[in-house]
């Protein structure tokens, strides 16, 4: 089976052929047009622009993932496509594209969700069999998922204001060290100590597993309003940790309650966020201490990229789910809209 993907949820334009035989899916090609360059300037994604800049690149990157693939459209099994969530217009793009591909070629479509790729990422490194626990920290998501099996999902736990990316996004913004915010404070973190700074750890009241960014944004904020910037580059280093192990700290706690609530012995990790060393680590310490299997794909196949989503394809096709051309994208969290006229 050889699958295209397409994903154009937020503001990468990325399109990828995967093709299984059997055993393990193998990547033929995973084209990736960033827009960073475009919203650095804006210290976030600017949906306007994210949307007319998918207009541009998007046939350009499918041309390019089929070329260095050797596949011809027809030559496909399926295309894959992101139906949501994400940014509306952005998501509009890729997905009238797919539908309109599939019409013109006679190659059947499949709508996948952006949260299942992200987690399905892991399958094109290793062999996984529901059910598992997966999270998916991003820019644009923070959310503990229980994957029973093909698209039947639980939502344990989501964001009730920024997600975890985000935050670490405005940080960087309010502490200029530059977009996107993760890997640059990650960068800036390295030099400090995380102890420097007691920031808050958010707690539901109800104990759900819930995530909450705000406050400790907040507190960040406060934190350096004392100070007049530039911080001296040391104590932007202590900042940078102390947020970064608060951050980190709020993912880990979520994740043992998931972990321990189901009482899997398989975790995923994946989205962007999931590229940070200092959650890496402590997941891994984390899934040793518990006898889990955790999964942490490599960080390009963490970021939003189309081999995920071709991967997700690939499941539903080799199920024999197809989707049809009548669908709509949708852009908050909605599993089960791909089959609702199936
Ligand atoms: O998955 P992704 O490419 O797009 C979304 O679906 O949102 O994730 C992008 C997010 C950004 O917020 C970025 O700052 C964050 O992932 N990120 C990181 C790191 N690398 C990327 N956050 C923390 N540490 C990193 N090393
Ligand atoms: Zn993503």
């Amino acid at each position: 089976m050889l699958v295209l993907g397409i994903e154009s949820s937020c503001d990468e334009t990325a399109a990828a052929v995967v093709e299984s035989s059997g055993g393990r899916p193998l990547i033929r090609s995973n084209v990736v047009a960033s827009q960073i360059d475009i919203h650095r300037h804006f210290g976030g994604v600017v949906p306007e622009l994210a949307s007319r800049n998918h207009l541009k690149m998007i046939l350009p990157v499918i041309e390019e993932a089929l070329t260095r693939a050797g596949v011809g459209l027809g030559e496909l099994s399926g295309i894959a496509v992101t139906q949501g969530p994400g940014l509306i217009g952005s998501l509009l793009v890729g997905f009238n594209v797919a539908k309109s591909l599939s019409l013109a070629s006679g190659v059947p479509y499949r709508a996948v969700s952006h949260l299942e790729s992200h987690i399905f990422a892991a399958m094109l490194e290793s062999e996984l069999e529901f059910p598992f626990l997966g999270l998916v920290v991003s820019g644009g998501h923070s959310s503990i998922l229980w994957l029973e099996k093909l698209g039947q999902y639980i939502t344990l736990a989501r964001t009730r204001d920024d997600a975890v990316g985000e935050a670490f996004d405005k940080i960087a913004k309010f502490l200029r060290l530059g977009y996107p915010g993760g890997p640059a404070i990650e960068k800036t973190a390295l030099s400090g100590n995380p102890r420097s700074f007691s920031f808050p750890r958010a707690v539901m009241k109800d104990r759900s597993l819930d995530f909450s960014y705000s406050g400790l944004k907040t507190a960040v904020i406060l934190e350096t309003r004392k100070h007049s910037l530039p911080l001296p580059p040391s104590r932007l280093s202590d900042l940078a940790a102390s947020f970064q192990e608060a951050a980190v700290d709020m993912i880990i706690s979520r994740v043992e309650g998931a972990l321990r609530l189901k009482g899997t012995n398989q975790l995923v990790v994946s989205g962007g966020v999931a590229c940070n060393t200092r959650l890496r680590e402590r997941l891994a310490e984390l899934s040793r201490s518990l006898g889990v299997r955790l999964l942490l794909p490599s960080p390009h196949l963490c970021t939003d990229n189309g081999a995920m989503v071709a991967m997700s394809g690939l499941l539903y096709l080799q199920a024999g789910m197809t989707s049809p051309l009548d669908l709509n994208a949708y852009p908050i969290e909605a599993f089960h809209s791909a089959d609702k006229k199936n």
